[in-house]
């Protein structure tokens, strides 16, 4: 079988993907029109065309806007619908599906709008694709610590369905520790814990992710290369890093995509990684990621299945259930 072909037919799981990343312009535009809502774009390829980033916060300022379509349930339910189709149109078997409350709680939406909405989803795919999926609630970093202690509150009817808490949003600046008194309290309710770190901002983030924040995986992290004995603190202890090369390449990480480290850390022993990030607007799923590292990196056959292995070694499922897909 081809490369590409295996890309395509292997079981895979995805670990970093937000699912207000995952609105597609198709979708932002019939949400916009269902509620009378007037877009700054003229039409669906206008939407396409304005994702030209420079750097995370150009990439942050059309996301949060873009969201404000979602509305009600059933928008949630679409949004989280139409991932769970292509996870199983890319044989995405398994996804940790990161959201942002608080980004939809500021506009008056509030949890008991979009948890049932992304749960009706996940339940269905779960009983039709046999899609299975855990939810990780992302703090967003650029506000203040106690606005994250107030959703940890709001999401108490929802802990049950919430495996894990997150940080994301603008990363220079905001430094993990910011968040130590929050996470604290996520980790003593039983959260699993992961982290943005080392994206954009220095490798002494993911240091403080790992010492401060305790958490369980670093999200991106691929500044660790800038500092050696980071890199082998990460192989040592088989920290998964959930990449996003084609995020880096639209964030302007790297300049291009032949630059991308995420293979020199494969074999440099590291726990990478592949996901999409947000792949609406980075113009690539979790397929077209791999097809990248293939193109532009020369991805051998090896290292991709290494790759697929990593992201369920790296994932919260069971290490029983995970036994059976590695
Ligand atoms: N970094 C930080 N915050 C985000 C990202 C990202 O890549 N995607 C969505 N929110
Ligand atoms: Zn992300």
């Amino acid at each position: 079988m081809s490369l590409s072909g295996l890309i395509r037919a292997l079981p895979k799981a995805e670990l970093h993907l937000h699912i207000e990343g995952t609105l597609t312009p198709e979708r932002m535009w019939s949400l916009a029109q269902r509620h009378g809502i007037t877009l700054p774009y003229e039409s669906v390829d206008a939407i396409t065309d304005a994702y030209q980033f420079s750097d995370l916060q150009s990439f942050l300022d059309l996301y949060y806007q873009g969201a404000d379509v979602l509305r009600d349930e059933q928008d949630f339910y679409l949004l989280m619908q139409d991932y769970l189709a292509s996870c199983n149109a890319q044989n995405i078997v398994h996804a940790e599906i990161m959201f942002d409350p608080q980004t939809h709680t500021k506009r008056g939406v509030g949890f008991d709008v979009f948890m049932p909405g992304f749960l009706k989803a996940l339940e269905e795919a779960k009983q039709m694709w046999g899609i299975t999926s855990t939810l990780i609630m992302c703090f967003l970093r650029d506000l203040p610590e106690s606005d994250a202690f107030d959703t940890l509150a709001q999401a108490e009817p929802w802990y049950e369905h919430i495996t894990a808490v997150g940080l994301d949003s603008a990363e220079v600046g905001n430094p993990p520790e910011k968040f130590t008194d929050v996470f604290a309290q996520a980790r003593a309710r039983g959260f699993k814990c992961v982290a943005h770190a080392g994206e954009e901002g220095p490798p002494e983030y993911i240091v403080q992710a790992l010492d401060v924040l305790h958490v369980n995986r670093i999200d991106h992290g691929v500044k660790c290369e800038l500092a050696p004995a980071l890199m082998a603190r990460l192989r040592d202890k088989q920290i998964a890093l959930t990449v996003c090369p084609q995020s880096n390449l639209k964030l302007c990480v790297i300049d291009d995509m032949a630059q991308h480290n995420i293979l020199r850390l494969l074999d440099a022993g590291l726990l990478v990684t592949v996901n999409a990030d947000d792949p609406s607007y980075f113009d690539g799923d979790l397929v077209a990621n791999f097809m990248a590292l293939e193109r532009e990196l020369g991805m051998t056959a090896a290292q991709l299945r290494q790759l697929v292995i990593n992201g369920f070694t790296g994932s919260f499922l069971p290490e029983a259930v995970k036994a059976r897909h590695i």
